[in-house]
């Protein structure tokens, strides 16, 4: 084989899924990937991928060499997936136990010139370096390129046993939320006997890494079970997320709290960096002068409190994705958001309707929070701004605007002002 030909063959010089992906896990220069050919003279080869289902469609690396990983690579989380893909999974699952996956994909060979330090060159060594561990072997999820999604590695021991989840922050809007979750789940440790509050993975590491950050999280119960997306939201769960054990805060005016401050400093920030922030900083003024006497609690929020960001498992609430959680939030802002998403997302509502369900949803379940009309205006309010804040930040950090979002959610929050 030439040269050129075997770099053409290099998947990191790909514009789709696979090349972003390969580019983050395996991006110093000096690992050779090679897709159904001999690594190139004076290397070793150090892993295997099926590249699953094919090079040009590829939605997964699935790790050969060691047959249980192969196996538990498929098999793990199942219960969290769509019937159809649980399927195809558990029907390849049973074939990699006699080899046949092998043979059936692309193979995707890493190797490292002979004697390189593999710690220092390949995620997967870094990260089994950092949790203490022997050779891991990484699972890697492939989706099309997004500026707002971060690579993924399901890790795990050679004996096929889940070791934990890596999320890789690789340009700065997915840095910066990789390192939201990780704070979150650093102060969420010390978050133990809380009646109510789900139980949330712990964060194992975070490093910096080659331009990346990487935060590995514990895995989740391997027989966890999505919530239906059609349940009612659980309330007792996301008191026990905005309190974390303490009693009901005494109520505080929106006038004047830190929660109203940050709003106010994001916005004259927006406005800086264009046009649409001027409107957002006259919406927070809007804010203000409509219920700054307005007393609410405020508490922590998840930030992305949705079914499919939850699990059951042992009779047990699980939550994960964190990566937008904070302190300082009025009461009540998951359950806008949980109404918010299912709208947007689940139903493809414009962000009008989305609007208006979470008014219905606050209208419904606000009470059983503490919250009387005024203060679920408040929150319903405050909770859209919020959102608009949180996509324009995104799209701030480079990862473009969210057309769902911007800029009919400033015409709505606008409109809902002027009612
Ligand atoms: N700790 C974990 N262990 C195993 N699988 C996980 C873990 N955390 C997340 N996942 C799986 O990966 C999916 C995406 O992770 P998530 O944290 O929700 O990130 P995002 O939705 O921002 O991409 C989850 O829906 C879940 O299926
Ligand atoms: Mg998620």
């Amino acid at each position: 084989m030439t040269a050129s030909v075997a770099a053409s063959a290099d998947p990191r010089t790909r514009g789709d899924g696979l090349g972003w992906v390969s580019r983050a896990v395996f991006g110093d220069e000096r690992v050779a990937l090679t897709v159904g050919g001999a690594p190139p003279a004076g290397h070793r080869a150090v892993a295997r991928y099926a590249v699953v289902p094919s090079l040009s469609r590829a939605r997964f690396l699935l790790p050969l060499g060691a047959p249980r990983v192969t196996a538990a690579s498929l098999l793990a989380y199942n219960a969290l997936r769509p019937p159809k893909v649980r399927a195809v999974r558990a029907a390849l699952g049973g074939l990699s136990r006699v080899g046949a996956v092998q043979r059936a994909f692309p193979t995707l060979t890493v190797a490292v010139p002979a004697g390189a330090p593999l710690a220092e060159l390949l995620l997967a060594d870094r990260l089994a370096a950092a949790l203490g561990d022997a050779p891991l072997h990484a699972a890697c999820g492939v989706r099309p390129p997004d500026p707002n999604h971060k690579p993924t590695l399901q890790l795990f021991t050679a004996d096929g046993r889940p070791r934990g989840y890596a999320k890789i922050g690789w340009n700065r809007a997915t840095r910066a939320l990789v390192a939201a979750e990780s704070a979150a789940l650093r102060t969420l440790a010390e978050v133990t006997g809380v009646p109510d509050h789900p139980v949330t993975p712990r964060l194992l590491a975070e490093l910096d890494w080659a331009g990346q950050l990487i935060a590995v999280v514990e895995p989740l119960p391997s027989r966890v079970r999505g919530v239906p997306v059609t349940d009612p939201p659980r309330i007792a769960a996301l008191l026990a997320v905005a309190r974390r054990g303490r009693p009901a805060a005494p109520l505080r005016p929106l006038a004047g709290s830190p929660f109203l401050a940050r709003l106010t400093a994001e916005a004259d920030r927006s406005a800086v960096a264009g046009p649409a922030g001027a409107r957002a900083v006259a919406a927070v003024g809007e804010l203000a002068r409509r219920h700054g006497g307005t007393p609410v609690e405020f508490g922590h929020w998840h930030g992305d409190w949705v079914p499919w960001n939850l699990g059951r498992h042992d009779g047990r609430l699980v939550a994960w994705d964190w990566e937008h959680s904070g302190p300082d939030v009025p009461l009540g802002f998951d359950l806008a958001h949980d109404a918010f998403q299912r709208a947007v997302v689940l139903r493809a509502e414009p962000v009008a309707t989305a609007a208006r369900a979470v008014d219905a949803q606050l209208d419904r379940y606000g009470e059983r929070l503490g919250l009387g009309p005024a203060q679920r205006r408040l929150v319903a309010d405050g909770y859209l701004l919020e959102m608009w804040l949180r996509t324009w930040r995104l799209a701030d950090a480079g990862a473009g605007w969210n057309s769902a979002l911007h800029p009919a959610l400033l015409d709505v929050i606008e409109k809902r002002h002027s009612g």
